[in-house]
């Protein structure tokens, strides 16, 4: 059986090594590509002029940092447990007075309670390895009638911009171990009812589910070559790719393109469609 304390582990490390730099430097390329989910997460989240946000597992900040100029008079907390990817965000955020950057673990770290009006994350609440005790910490920092609201992926077969890539790798690799259920991951939180379990489990009120779709931009508008280099370094693709001898790699590489050329336009946007789910609870 696995252990979901060394499975938050390895997650830890994972962020702060190799997932963690690669995001780092694809920061720019990163945000291009979810601009769309961006805005109209936020437009959803909908935070109170004067509200105190956490941006649960910010990254390089993009969000932190988009919510922080919607509320002049309110306050959030950009948490990460990643440092290249808090380095980037402070970077990012210089000069901003009402950005608070914590580097942390969502899942353990004391968070001061009531101290938050509204909890967001956009694909930063997939990654622990008990995520009902995760969720039920978060919700110590929560006031009362504080809301939570999440971007998570669905599932990948509802995700082409993972998916197409993905297979055009595996054409090329032995078949990968099926991975254990429930494991932290983009697609963890595919499942609705999961995630409602998870979040009333730890207190949270019955969730709701909106569904979102937009063309995810590969490229971040900069053309196939960025397209693929992309999906060859961060994403389902890339993982099934890593260990392999280069011949292996270069073949995977050759295959993914000839897969993402169809999807390119001349514009330089190379875009396959995404779903989201956007989902909405509140602290009782
Ligand atoms: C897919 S990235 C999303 C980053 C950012 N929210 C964005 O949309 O660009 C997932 C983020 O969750 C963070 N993360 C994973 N486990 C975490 C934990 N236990 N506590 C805080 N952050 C965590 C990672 O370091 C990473 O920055």
């Amino acid at each position: 059986m696995t252990d979901p304390t060394q499975v938050h582990a390895e997650q830890i490390a994972y962020w702060n090594s190799i997932a963690g730099q690669r995001w780092a430097t694809r920061q720019t390329q990163i945000d291009a590509m979810l601009a769309p989910l961006t805005d109209a997460v936020l437009a959803a989240a909908a935070p109170a002029p004067g509200a105190r946000v956490l941006d649960i597992g910010c990254g390089c900040g993009a969000t932190t940092l988009a919510l922080a100029k919607r509320l002049p008079r309110g306050h959030v907390t950009g948490l990460d447990v990643s440092a290249p990817m808090l380095e980037v965000a402070a970077r990012l955020g210089a000069g901003a007075a009402n950005v608070t950057w914590l580097e942390a673990d969502a899942a353990a770290h004391r968070f001061a309670p009531g101290a938050f009006d509204l909890l967001f994350s956009r694909f930063g609440v997939m990654f622990f390895g008990d995520p009902t005790a995760a969720f039920a910490n978060l919700r110590a920092g929560a006031r009362r009638g504080a809301r939570l609201f999440f971007a998570c992926w669905q599932s990948l077969a509802d995700n082409p911009w993972m998916q197409v890539p993905l297979a055009a790798a595996l054409a090329h690799l032995p078949p990968p171990a099926p991975p254990a259920p429930e494991a932290p991951g983009p697609f963890a939180f595919a499942d609705r009812a999961r995630v409602a379990r998870i979040l009333t489990g730890a207190g949270w009120r019955a969730p709701r589910f909106t569904p979102f779709g937009f063309p995810v931009d590969l490229g971040g508008g900069r053309g196939l070559d960025a397209a693929v280099d992309q999906t060859t370094k961060i994403g389902a693709a890339a993982r099934a790719m890593a260990e392999q001898p280069e011949a292996v790699r270069a073949a995977a590489t050759a295959s993914i393109r000839a897969a993402l050329a169809p999807h390119a336009h001349d514009d330089g946007r190379v875009t396959l469609a995404g779903a989201v789910w956007l989902v909405e609870s509140a602290n009782p």
